[in-house]
């Protein structure tokens, strides 16, 4: 059996990236945040000054821009031009500005390139809003994790008060729904379910439990054999 592909998409907050994380660490498969190049750009932009609105301006940055994802012991590490931005790119103002600088389409070509060539060897757990539907389409498994927009906030609220923000429930729901409605409206690429994906509401359920179920459905498909069972 080769080296599956996992392909995880859903809106702010549904648990991607730390289900992402976990099932790669079980299956001993990559995991590629691919929000995190969209955030590492973006950060990029605001240090720079550009106008998120310029698509010429970010499209150019994209291009001589050293984006790379190092996997290490704690995790996925970013870096951005030799620095690690690991931290930085979760800062609120990134999150406010980076569904802007995701709606390029020149932009997204770009990033697109880069995801499929870290893809190319399979073994990968890739996380995002268009991996099933337009980066990894014949992905082997293809997730779309939900979770009420509630819990969403409220998980998102937790994460950055752990990271030392001053941040209100308020603040951030209204900042997920607007990065929502940006991500499922843009022209290309947009946040939607893959026709053949497995739709997985994680309201009220932690990590383990998605995790397990993820890998019921890799079971499924015949993706099983290489999970080991003693982590
Ligand atoms: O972790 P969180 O759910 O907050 O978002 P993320 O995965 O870090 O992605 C940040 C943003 O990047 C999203 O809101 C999208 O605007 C954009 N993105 C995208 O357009 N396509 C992807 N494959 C991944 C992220």
């Amino acid at each position: 059996m080769g080296r599956f592909s996992i392909a995880i998409d859903g809106p702010a907050g549904a648990g991607k990236s730390s289900v992402a994380r976990t099932l790669a660490q079980r299956l001993g498969y990559l995991h590629i945040d691919t929000g995190a190049l969209y955030r590492a750009l973006t950060l990029l932009v605001l240090r720079r000054g550009v106008n998120p609105a310029e698509e010429a301006a970010i499209a150019k940055l994209a291009r001589e821009a050293q984006i790379s994802l190092v996997a290490g012991s704690g995790g996925v590490k970013v870096f951005l031009d030799g620095k690690d931005v690991t931290d930085a790119i979760r800062d609120p103002v990134v999150s406010e500005n980076v569904s802007l600088v995701a709606q390029h389409p020149r932009v997204r070509d770009h990033l697109l390139a880069i995801q499929r060539e870290l893809a190319a060897d399979g073994g990968v757990v890739m996380d995002g809003r268009d991996i099933g539907t337009v980066v990894l389409p014949d992905a082997d498994l293809k997730v779309f994790l939900t979770a009420s927009a509630k819990e969403r906030a409220r998980r998102r609220m937790k994460e950055l008060r752990t990271q030392g923000h001053k941040v209100t429930y308020k603040d951030i729901l209204l900042s997920i729904r607007a990065r929502d409605n940006l991500d499922a409206e843009r022209l290309v690429a947009p946040l939607r379910a893959a026709a053949d994906a497995v739709f997985l509401d994680t309201t009220g359920k932690d990590i383990d439990t998605v995790v397990e179920e993820i890998l019921g459905y890799l079971s499924a498909v015949g993706g099983r054999d290489e999970c080991s069972t003693d982590v």
